[in-house]
């Protein structure tokens, strides 16, 4: 699809997040698995729930706007994912550092969804799709606060335990 209008760019990048989340819904059990630290495990768990919700709101989002729900390869997302695989394919011990590992990994994704949810948030407003608005806006709030918990899991405990185990 030849991307010739605002509406056109929108489309493609909700598409474009619409297969990372839904990409997302496989990868964060297998992260959650991974993590040692209880918060953390408990972290990946909860916003794998906020996820499905993610892509039932962009389901939404495509059907206020009169479009049918597909999704389109999004290679940042697979980049991202194959960061995740390669730390645990690595399996680098102790658990703290891979901890460590999981959660800059986790937080490199709600950064890329935060860059999408707020590009497509104002495009939509600025297109005057104000329901589709309101809903990517609800889930950039959501991201924003993943990506605080992981920080503050990070400052609370992991990173502390990881440079202690790497020292
Ligand atoms: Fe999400
Ligand atoms: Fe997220």
């Amino acid at each position: 699809m030849a991307t010739k209008s605002m509406n056109d760019l929108f489309l493609a990048t909700l598409r474009d997040i619409y297969y990372a989340e839904r990409r997302l819904l496989k990868a964060l059990p297998k992260m959650a698995h991974a993590a040692e630290n209880e918060e953390l495990k408990q972290a990946f768990t909860d916003h794998r729930e906020e996820t499905q919700q993610h892509v039932e709101r962009l389901q939404q989002v495509f059907e206020a706007i009169g479009q049918r729900a597909r999704g389109k390869t999004c290679e940042a997302i697979e980049g991202l994912i194959g960061e995740v695989e390669e730390l645990l394919g690595d399996a680098p011990t102790p658990s703290a550092v891979r901890d460590a590992g999981l959660i800059a990994c986790g937080q490199a994704v709600e950064h890329y969804e935060m860059a999408r949810y707020g590009a497509l948030g104002s495009w939509a407003e600025g297109l005057g799709h104000d329901e589709a608005a309101k809903l990517l806006q609800l889930t950039l709030a959501e991201e924003k606060a993943a990506d605080a918990l992981l920080n503050q899991i990070a400052i609370d405990a992991v990173n502390g335990d990881a440079v202690k185990a790497a020292a």
